[in-house]
């Protein structure tokens, strides 16, 4: 079972009352603040495993790892807990040299996506911004770790769009590109700036999702709607103490256009700030290889391809140039 589809509703018929986890987010040692559940003999409905408030010692864990559990299950009721629980734990769960790359990656990404959900959910929640702030250190000090972890983070980005997959992808590609452009860049400024690639899009969280998901192409009042986001992203992210100007440039101008033909502003060429490309570019490129109702995703392959043949104009060339280069392997 993928990590991912653990934050899914059951299917199985299992039971709807919990969820599947994997044994190895279970961190040695740590204090749970939600009761674990196993399913004896690999069947039937879970039965309580452990209760929450105990800690988890490592000889439990390794009685487990014996017995060849590598599943163990949650009630739905504490699925914030446990996200919450993955949250504290992540540094912890990236730096274990026993999992597997791929495994850690979809960890961060599915536990990225689900605090991005809340922040949608919830945009001035007192705690977001540190929530965000940490997630992105974690994510940051991942895709430095080496190419691999990129290749592996990149492998993983939903290619169905819902607001918040869109805004961890624009997270990991513009963390990626800034990387790219900007070798020797200083961490911490990467790690600001990843917060805000982010939450770039904060503002949609006014926007209905009938507007966002539309089938058809917007009216001018839907429009006039949409093209309010930027505003009101950097309005909600001024209010929550989260505003500079490297910020401010990321969540303002990420749909302003090289040829002057984005908005809110109308910005031109180098008008607009690097962080403001940087965002655009990835941007556009979520944009191409994520199913919508009025299309299906492209290819990396051929989402650089119209990029490059229909839409160069929209993009500084020489960073067009540096994001390709992030596809090579
Ligand atoms: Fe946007
Ligand atoms: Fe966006």
């Amino acid at each position: 079972m993928s990590l991912t589809a653990m934050f899914e509703e059951t299917q199985t018929g299992l039971t709807d009352r919990y969820f599947p986890i994997n044994l190895s987010t279970v961190r040695v040692d740590s204090i749970l603040d939600f009761d674990l559940y196993t399913r004896v003999g690999g069947g039937g409905q879970p039965v309580l495993f452990r209760s929450r408030d105990l800690p988890f010692p490592a000889d439990v864990h390794q009685r487990l790892v014996d017995n060849g559990v590598r599943q163990l299950f949650v009630r739905n009721d504490d699925r914030r807990k446990y996200r919450q629980y993955l949250e504290h734990n992540m540094g912890d769960i990236l730096r274990d040299d026993t999992l597997e790359l791929a495994e850690k990656s979809e960890i961060l990404y599915s536990t990225s996506t689900s605090l991005m959900s809340d922040m949608f959910e919830n945009p001035r929640q007192p705690e977001g911004i540190r929530r965000c702030q940490e997630m992105v250190e974690h994510t940051v000090d991942y895709i430095l770790s080496g190419r691999q972890t990129c290749q592996s983070l990149i492998s993983l980005t939903s290619h169905d769009y819902y607001t918040y997959t869109h805004s961890v992808n624009v997270c990991i590609y513009s963390v990626m590109l800034t990387k790219v452009l900007f070798p020797g860049g200083d961490e911490r400024v990467l790690k600001e700036l990843g917060t805000a690639f982010l939450l770039h899009d904060i503002g949609k969280c006014h926007v209905s999702p009938d507007i966002i998901n539309k089938p058809g192409p917007l009216t001018p009042e839907e429009w006039a709607i949409m093209r309010r986001h930027p505003e009101e992203g950097y309005q909600i992210l001024t209010e929550l103490g989260f505003m500079n100007h490297d910020i401010g440039v990321i969540v303002m101008q990420h749909h302003e256009r090289y040829d002057g033909n984005g908005y809110p502003k109308k910005l031109k060429g180098e008008e607009i700030h690097l962080y403001g490309k940087i965002c655009c570019i990835s941007d556009v490129f979520d944009a191409l290889t994520t199913n919508r109702p009025y299309r299906a995703a492209s290819s990396s392959f051929d989402a650089l391809a119209i990029m490059k043949k229909e839409m160069i104009k929209n993009f500084d060339p020489d960073f067009f140039a540096k994001f390709v280069y992030l596809f090579q392997s």
